[in-house]
């Protein structure tokens, strides 16, 4: 058996969690990879909406087994939230999700590191989720980090004064003040929490669960615009978010990996920092935003919205070898007359459609408009029912780039969802 990986094409919050959740019923195991809490994945059925940080997406599906695997950074205060709420909607995440005894911990000094870098970058600030991803990551390529599998050990306590003490002084010479009693606490209770879930050797089990022909869903967090190689540098985040990040992030090899889900929304998106170049800042980016529900699932922040960026997306596939496309959203766009997607950049008088060193000023989006298809789409439950204008936006994309489209969303719900037939 293979891994199938699922991941983000965009920038961030495609849709990722509500696919896991539907597709996990075809699978055996479901594993994040990457990441931390820095991800919010929104879940919705039966009249209920659940937010899913570092919890995979599969957990509500029942007998199936969920992985935090080794690429992850785990950050145990935000866990023990997200578990025990979980608990009190009778998921009996215990039994059901296994985490890497490698996955790298989120240490309260990381947080503070986060908020501070962010506050010494003045203008330049990235926009981080001050979820303490990039500083836990740090330390884990600098090989200063304290892992899941460590909490076990006699020398736990030693190892993270060690940690915190490089963290003081750093942020004594960036003169950051701020008081972690509290927080150190919190941190230190949820470490005795933590000891009650399985921490396993993931990479061992998720190979012997292939062989033992089970099948396996990687779901990414993040997006490829977000990749720290090859997304908007340096406003990205600090993980390998692509495709590649699950086998580092699972232990699984290349040869291993089957299907590559790239998913996408009909339009884009993006929080924080950093360049965007079909942002929109009219009436049209307002109606994204409101009809789209356009709001960070954790933080709230308003999301930035613009066009789908063809180009963008082209090289996302490229990256990822994107076997089959999932698009998102489409409902926001139901009563829209004109839709557009940009096919090209023109860069200082030049048009390219291949994605450039930096997405600075200079790259302008050249657009291609589409006939809106005016239905409400949201009711839908198979592609006999879409109005050719609708066809039309999928078959171009789907010429343009070369990739089936496998699944089309209509709206936030499981039931929401609608499986193509192979349109080749
Ligand atoms: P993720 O981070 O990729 O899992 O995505 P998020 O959960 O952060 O953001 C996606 C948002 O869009 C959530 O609020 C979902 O409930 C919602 N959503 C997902 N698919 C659809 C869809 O097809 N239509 C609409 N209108 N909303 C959707
Ligand atoms: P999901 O999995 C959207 C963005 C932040 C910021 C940059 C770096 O829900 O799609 P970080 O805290 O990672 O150091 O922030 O990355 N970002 C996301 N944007 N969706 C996410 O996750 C994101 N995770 C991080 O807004 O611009
Ligand atoms: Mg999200």
């Amino acid at each position: 058996m293979k891994v199938d990986v699922l991941l983000g094409l965009q920038w961030g919050d495609e849709g990722k969690g509500k696919v896991v959740d539907v597709l996990t019923p075809q699978y055996d195991l479901v594993a994040r990879f990457q990441g931390g809490p820095n991800a919010g994945h929104t879940l919705v059925f039966n009249g209920h909406k659940q937010v899913l940080r570092s919890v995979p997406s599969g957990i509500f599906q029942d007998d199936k087994i969920n992985i935090i695997g080794n690429g992850v950074v785990l950050d145990p205060i935000l866990f023990r939230k997200e578990t025990e709420e979980l608990k009190t909607k009778n998921v009996n995440v215990v039994t059901k999700l296994y985490i890497s005894k490698k996955a790298n911990l989120i240490l309260p000094t990381h947080r503070i590191l986060d908020a501070a870098y962010e506050a010494a970058k003045g203008d330049g600030k990235i926009g981080t989720t001050g979820k303490g991803i990039g500083p836990a990551y740090t330390d884990k390529i600098s090989r200063n980090g304290l892992r899941a599998g460590d909490i076990l050990a006699a020398d736990f306590h030693d190892k993270y004064s060690a940690a915190k003490s490089k963290h003081e002084r750093i942020l004594a010479s960036l003169n950051y003040s701020y008081d972690i009693a509290e927080l150190e606490k919190e941190w230190f209770d949820a470490i005795e929490y933590l000891k009650d879930f399985k921490l396993i050797d993931s990479e061992n089990f998720i190979n012997n669960a292939l062989k033992d022909n089970k099948s396996i869903l990687a779901e990414g967090a993040q997006g490829t615009m977000l990749d720290v190689d090859f997304g908007s540098y340096p406003f990205v985040t600090s993980s390998n978010t692509v495709c590649a990040g699950a086998c580092t992030g699972m232990g699984v090899a290349p040869k291993n990996i089957g299907e590559v889900y790239g998913i996408f929304k009909a339009y884009c998106t993006r929080v924080g920092s950093g360049p965007f170049p079909t942002e929109l800042f009219d009436e049209t980016g307002e109606e994204l935003r409101k009809k789209g529900n356009e709001f960070g699932a954790v933080t709230g922040r308003p999301r930035r919205c613009g066009w789908l960026d063809l180009v963008a997306l082209k090289y996302a596939i490229m990256i990822n070898g994107v076997t089959k496309l999932i698009m998102m959203k489409s409902d926001v766009m139901d009563d829209f007359d004109v839709i557009k997607i940009c096919t090209s950049y023109n860069i200082n008088g030049n048009t390219t459609e291949e994605f450039p060193y930096e997405l600075n000023d200079a790259v302008v989006p050249e657009y291609t408009e589409f006939q809106g298809w005016k239905t409400d789409m949201t009711a839908m439950t198979s592609e006999n029912e879409f109005p050719e204008e609708f066809n039309d936006y999928i078959s171009f994309i789907e010429e343009e780039t070369g990739v089936p489209v496998y699944i089309v969303s209509v709206g936030p719900d499981r039931e929401q969802t609608i499986k193509l037939e192979d349109r080749d």
